[in-house]
């Protein structure tokens, strides 16, 4: 996720910003950038792509003034590719403001187009321009007065829809910076003759252990001696400020002791963001920026063939089994390593949907390549924004799930799901799903969070399950139909993080060789919510039983009657069917989580494994 940092003292600002940034390269960024100013309104920015390291070699051998006061940005691209021209600080027209912001302003088309019409040119393709444009508008609007500045980031924020922190400074008043929030975190961190702001205390920890933490819809006026701040109706509010007792490690990781384990519960969050914007619900429709253009190619299409490796590939999966279902058209799904070997055959109007959270791996890239190669319309569902294979495919839609830290995808997963369903709704709509269909899937999705949300408050329960388990030889895991799928990724995990080895197979398919293997020693974990396969995955887990295998169920709340033949249950709550796998996969990910934690392994970077496969 992007980062901010800002510094305002008696010390030079720039080593403490470019400090601060380092300290936030763990959150994941793709480009960063920094901007000081001094007392004679010299302004001095700089920006680079990659690491901190670029931004910071780019800045040696220039010569820059050492004044007391800047803001500073690490970016992970949501609008437009990772370049010098869109990472932060963005200006307005005169360069007299400077703004750096986490977060995404849903309404900055309607925005910009205000401003486009009112003569202002553009010199990026961010979200975030709009802002120091709308400051400098309100600036020049208002008449000069001690909190001018300070209003006009207000009058600004009064008129955006969306999530952000920022901070701002300006040449006109280089005695402060402005900061704000709305469900993007914000700390001012006080010292002495000092104050600093950032979006992560792990940024100013070596500074400072006093902070404040901004409340949603709050504005400060961050000052070398002191702060004040309001709400954004013009309250002013007081608050006493906290200490931060954690280390900078324990920080970063926002009192999770893995990236895996914050991942995990970031999964509300990252639904709410992947539908963010994206459903229009009284249409039954939705609205994906990136495929718009491409509607009418859309609308021809007459079969689809997804690829993808690891749990990229499982999303494609349950993919396979939304649109068959709900928009009807025929799906297939590739390991992408086969796809680029075999000899596919293609139809006409056919579709490649390549699925990838890092949009670098090697294997589904060449999927790609292979699929233009034979004329055939190539789409992404990608989270890493400006990635090769967002570039290398003709359309796509962003994941919006952040930076995933740990090797073990979790949350990026879940993204990949939230956006096929969306994509499941755009392509339905598009034949013949009725708009009653639409909502309701709509509706279910927007309920997902607060369900997740049930789901992990059960932790407990599943690390008693993990202690019990936790020396298994092997397991087995089995799923039918939307949840066949996870048994796989259930397996993925097991072995990837657990070392454990692990069987996965549609539950059907257990009677066919597998079951020899089931005896007390043995364990099986069954997804089995009750939908409309429930009975299927019943008489499997009867069979299981029947050989005395311990059996670790994931069903629907209120079914009491598994627990005559599972000897541990997890509960989720009901959802459609098609999203069940959203709700399922979240106590697998604790469960695996907490049994490779009780066996000590190195969790977030499991042995043998890279986060990115850009080879073969
Ligand atoms: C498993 C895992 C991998 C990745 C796979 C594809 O937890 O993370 O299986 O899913 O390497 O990576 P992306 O999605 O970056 O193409």
């Amino acid at each position: 996720m992007c980062g901010i940092v800002g510094y305002i003292g008696k010390r030079d600002a720039l080593p403490i910003l470019i400090n601060g940034l380092k300290r936030l390269e763990y959150r994941g960024y793709d480009s960063s950038g920094v901007v000081v100013l001094d007392e004679k309104t010299n302004v001095y920015v700089k920006r680079a792509v990659g690491k901190v390291a670029e931004l910071e070699k780019s800045i040696n051998g220039s010569d820059w003034l050492r004044p007391g006061l800047g803001i500073a940005h690490t970016r992970w691209a949501t609008h437009g590719e990772p370049s010098e021209r869109n990472a932060h600080p963005h200006a307005d027209t005169d360069n007299n403001f400077w703004v750096v912001h986490n977060g995404i302003i849903e309404n900055y088309k309607e925005l910009k187009d205000e401003l486009i019409s009112e003569g202002v040119d553009f010199r990026s393709d961010t979200d975030t321009e709009v802002l120091a444009h709308l400051i400098a508008k309100y600036y020049n609007g208002q008449p000069s007065s001690p909190g001018r500045f300070f209003d006009a980031v207000k009058k600004t924020l009064q008129r955006v829809r969306g999530t952000y922190g920022i901070a701002v400074v300006s040449k006109f008043e280089p005695d402060k910076i402005i900061a704000a929030r709305n469900s993007s975190p914000l700390l001012i961190g006080i010292g002495d003759g000092e104050h600093m702001v950032a979006s992560d205390a792990s940024a100013i920890i070596h500074l400072t252990k006093s902070v404040i933490y901004l409340d949603d819809h709050e504005i400060a006026e961050i000052r070398r001696d002191g702060f004040r701040i309001e709400t954004l109706d013009g309250n002013s509010t007081t608050r006493k400020p906290s200490l931060l007792e954690w280390d900078a490690a324990k920080i970063e990781k926002l009192g999770h002791d893995h990236f895996m384990h914050k991942e995990i519960f970031e999964i509300p969050e990252v639904i709410e963001n992947s539908i963010r914007g994206r459903l229009i619900l009284d249409e039954g429709r939705a609205k994906l920026g990136g495929i718009e253009d491409a509607k009418d190619t859309l609308r021809k299409i007459e079969r689809i063939i997804i690829a993808g490796c690891g749990t990229a590939n499982v999303a494609g999966r349950v993919t396979e089994y939304m649109l068959e279902e709900y928009a009807g058209i025929p799906t297939e799904v590739d390991a992408a390593s086969e796809f680029r070997y075999r000899k596919p055959v293609f139809t006409k109007n056919n579709l490649l949907l390549a699925i990838s959270q890092s949009g670098e791996t090697a294997d589904t890239l060449a999927a790609i390549k292979e699929a233009k190669e034979k004329g055939i319309s190539t789409m992404g569902i990608v989270n890493a924004v400006g990635s090769s294979i967002a570039r290398d495919t003709d359309f796509g839609i962003y994941n919006h799930a952040g930076p995933e830290i740990s090797v073990a995808s979790t949350k990026a997963f879940v993204s990949q799901l939230v956006v096929a369903a969306l994509f499941t709704i755009f392509m339905g709509r598009q034949r013949e799903m009725s708009l009653t269909m639409g909502k309701r899937i709509g509706e279910q999705l927007k309920e997902l969070p607060n369900l997740v949300k049930k789901v992990l408050a059960q932790e407990n329960i599943i690390i008693e399950i993990a202690k019990k388990y936790k020396d298994m030889p092997a397991i087995l895991t089995l799923g039918r139909k939307y949840n066949a799928p996870l048994a796989t990724e259930a397996a993925i995990k097991f072995r990837e993080i657990c070392y454990v080895p692990a069987i996965d197979l549609p539950a059907g398919e257990m009677k066919h060789g597998t079951i020899a293997l089931i005896d007390e020693k043995f364990p099986s974990l069954v997804i089995a919510p009750q939908d409309s396969v429930y009975e299927k995955i019943q008489s499997n887990i009867e069979q299981i039983s029947a050989r005395r295998g311990p059996i670790i169920a994931i069903t629907t709340e209120g079914n009491e009657e598994i627990k005559k033949f599972a000897q541990d249950v997890i509960y989720i709550p009901k959802t459609l069917e098609m999203l069940t796998p959203i709700l399922a996969v979240v106590p697998i990910y604790l469960l695996t989580y907490h049994i490779a934690r009780l066996k000590g392994h190195e969790i977030d970077k499991p042995r043998n494994l890279a986060k990115s496969v850009t080879v073969e």
